[in-house]
């Protein structure tokens, strides 16, 4: 069967060394490795504000703590991702306010995020779902009209372009993530990308529970408690072996989307997404919509391709406590599904997935 996600792992021989030095070498916590690493992710990214973190959950979580969300406030968001993007609003006492999706597209509507606005909004949360990039034209222009802050994550973005830029520099807050299944991970970890030098000292803090690392540990002084969610030596240790990999594995998950983008065109029952303007996608996972989505599934299974949506909508789950209709998310979410595209699919492979679509279903 071919996979639709598939962890990266560099090769034994050159990651084992370099795992087994930092292991013993008696400095296992956070250290040079970490910061290597950030220097490294900076470099490539564009921004020289990026924090790591022990995952992406990690990242969004104090990216919400920076804006100061709490109880009483409102923090617009999209349903159609994966669970931290939400739980760690829900974990701030905030209320999450789920915008609709563009039926287009399945990302969160910049127009539907304009008519949700309130005086409690405090944040407005957007998901760069599957890899493709919100209208973050639009949405630049609301957060600066209302002057509320942005958080994008990009758990899914990594590569993902907005204006010819890596995603990663276009808001206060961008959170990536490198959880196994990521296109970069470092078993778990996350990378916070910020905006300017006093959020990111603080963000410091934060991450190791509001102690100041260039102050002794017997000389600190904590005057905001943090959480323990820095990343540390063995991890940032792999995401250097990774960050030698990374360009060409992203490049083939492009390559393959770019192909699928211009393969599946104009196949009865295929609607391909269209791409926001200024925007390129990193696709994360090939994502497009069928009709008859379930015969869909099964043809693609009957030839060994696995395809199928990834996420449970959001506003499913109890803890939301959400009863308001998404008319476009319901329409989307029936027909929408991703199919394999990722560092391991092959020329053969992508043929013979585009040749099983254009046989029916
Ligand atoms: C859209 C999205 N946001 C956030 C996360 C959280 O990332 P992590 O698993 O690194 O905490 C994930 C992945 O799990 C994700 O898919």
């Amino acid at each position: 069967m071919i996979p639709l996600i598939k962890p990266f792992i560099p090769d034994k021989e050159i990651l084992m060394p370099r795992l087994e030095k930092i292991l013993y070498s008696g400095y296992v916590a956070e250290g040079e490795a970490v910061y290597e690493f950030e220097n490294k992710f900076s470099d490539l990214i564009g921004n020289k504000y990026c924090l790591s973190v022990n995952s992406g959950t990690a990242a969004l979580h104090i990216s919400l703590k920076l804006i100061g969300v709490g109880p009483g406030d409102e923090v617009i968001s999209t349903a159609l991702t994966a669970e931290p993007t939400n739980t760690t609003i829900a974990l701030t006492g905030a209320k999450i306010v789920f915008a609709d999706v563009d039926y287009e597209t399945g990302l969160i509507s910049a127009e539907e995020i304009e008519k949700n606005i309130s005086e409690k909004t405090k944040a407005i949360m957007v998901v760069h779902y599957a890899g493709m990039v919100c209208d973050m034209d639009k949405i630049n222009i609301i957060s600066r009209k209302y002057d509320i802050p942005v958080i994008e994550d990009a758990a899914h973005a990594l590569f993902s372009k907005y204006k010819g830029i890596y995603i990663g520099n276009n808001s206060r807050y961008t959170c990536f993530s490198f959880q196994a299944i990521k296109h970069m991970t470092t078993i778990d970890g996350g990378m916070l990308c910020l905006n300017n030098e006093k959020e990111y000292n603080r963000a410091k803090k934060l991450r190791w529970f509001g102690l100041d690392k260039k102050i002794p540990r017997l000389d600190n002084n904590i005057l905001e408690p943090g959480f323990k969610y820095h990343m540390n030596n063995v991890n940032a240790t792999i995401g250097l072996v990774q960050l030698d990999c990374i360009q060409n594995n992203a490049f083939k998950y492009i390559e393959n989307g770019i192909y699928f983008d211009n393969a599946l065109k104009n196949i009865p029952g295929v609607t391909l997404i269209p791409y926001y303007n200024n925007t390129i996608p990193s696709y994360w996972l090939y994502t497009l919509k069928v009709k008859d989505r379930k015969s869909f599934i099964k043809k693609m299974e009957d030839n060994d391709i696995s395809a199928s949506p990834l996420h449970l909508r959001n506003d499913r789950h109890n803890i939301f406590n959400y009863n308001k209709t998404l008319s476009n998310l319901d329409a989307f979410y029936n027909e929408f599904v991703h199919i394999p595209c990722g560092w391991w699919i092959n020329q053969d492979e992508l043929d013979k997935i585009v040749s099983t679509i254009k046989s029916g279903w």
